[in-house]
């Protein structure tokens, strides 16, 4: 089998060392499939970027067949079967959310173009750089000739850390629950769901038993992980990020266990009221390389009002970008 096309995007950055070298060892696509790795850095990046390339040449990994590095985002999409966009334009100090926006507007534009003019036919799409949904929203938007559905954003962190959270809450291991949804934005709105999630097959919000703390301490301990992380680190979730987008593309090329299903940001068909197109977080479920989201399922009043928030919020972002001209 030819070797897979891999591009990772800020990959001289911090999720980028962390993921690279789990991408060459098999944690990406599995333990028989090769890869080519593509790293897109901008100029001034590419030295560092080099760096990191003869570290996984120091490495010997027998999957890795080889790495090209670029500034030039045609080179490193062209042929490209999984696009991991990790490099974004980080909010800075009295940064105004317009003018981040059209930061990132000025990244996801010229790479979903790229992404449309030379990606292979099969090509899977996951932002990871913030903020993930609208940026991927805008990267399908300039890649009209991609089926929308490829490109997705991560909200696989969140949905990992929902599940450890709970884990400790309640005392099993995180392999004893199930059906965990992240709905909405991968942002503080997003909404953790434990009323369809299940714990040895129970209601996780039965097993936990105690709305005030799913509302006052889960769902934003879930959500503020990320500035816990900074508070803590000094610096951003790295590993465990990279750790999520590997998750997310492994499951939706291999497939979701029978009886679970994950949380990815894919674009909406108008299911459970996400207007049509936004790019939210849904449960779902793959198999045979397609996601479907799963339906059908009971959306209570306190899961509603936090799904509506979310969605109202990404309504925002994509009124923005519409305004600014960057979809
Ligand atoms: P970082 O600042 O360490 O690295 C970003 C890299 O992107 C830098 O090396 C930079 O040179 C590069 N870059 C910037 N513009 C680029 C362009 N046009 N083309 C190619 N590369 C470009 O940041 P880190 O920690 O690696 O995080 C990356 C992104 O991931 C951030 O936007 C962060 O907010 C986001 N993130 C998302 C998470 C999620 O759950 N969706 C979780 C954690 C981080």
């Amino acid at each position: 089998m030819a070797p897979v096309n891999v591009t990772v995007t800020g990959a001289a950055g911090q999720i980028g060392y962390a993921l690279l070298f789990r991408i060459a060892s098999g944690h990406l696509l599995g333990p028989d499939t090769k890869v080519n790795l593509r790293l897109l850095e901008i100029p001034q990046a590419v030295k560092a970027a080099e760096g990191t390339a003869m570290e996984l040449d120091d490495c010997a990994f027998p999957l890795l067949s080889g790495i090209e590095i670029t500034d030039d985002a045609k080179k490193a999409f062209d042929g490209v079967n999984v696009a991991l966009l990790v490099g974004a334009r980080p909010r800075t100090k009295g940064m105004e959310r317009g003018d981040l926006l059209e930061a990132n507007g000025g990244i996801f534009k010229p790479q979903g173009e790229a992404i449309n003019a030379g990606a292979a036919s099969d090509v899977r799409v996951l932002v990871v750089g913030n903020p993930a949904n609208t940026n991927a929203l805008i990267a399908s938007a300039h890649a009209p000739d991609v089926p929308r559905e490829r490109f997705t954003a991560m909200t696989r962190l969140d949905h990992n850390r929902a599940l450890s959270q709970l884990a400790a809450k309640v005392g099993c291991a995180v392999t004893d629950i199930k059906k965990m949804t992240i709905w909405g934005n991968h942002s503080a709105t997003q909404y953790p769901d434990l009323f369809n999630a299940e714990v040895n097959g129970q209601s996780a919000a039965s097993v936990v038993n105690d709305e005030a703390w799913l509302a006052d301490t889960y769902i934003p301990t879930v959500a503020k992980r990320g500035a816990a992380i900074i508070e803590a680190r000094g610096a951003s979730s790295a590993a465990s990020a990279a750790n999520a987008a590997l998750n997310h593309v492994h499951d939706w090329v291999n497939g979701t266990a029978e009886g679970d299903w994950t949380s990815m940001a894919i674009p909406s068909d108008g299911s459970y009221g996400v207007p049509e197109g936004l790019i939210s977080s849904f449960p779902v479920t793959c198999s045979g390389g397609e996601y479907s989201i799963v339906q059908g399922l009971e959306i209570n009043e306190f899961s509603r009002a936090r799904i509506d928030a979310s969605v109202a919020e990404l309504v925002e972002e994509r009124d923005a970008v519409k305004a600014l001209g960057l979809i």
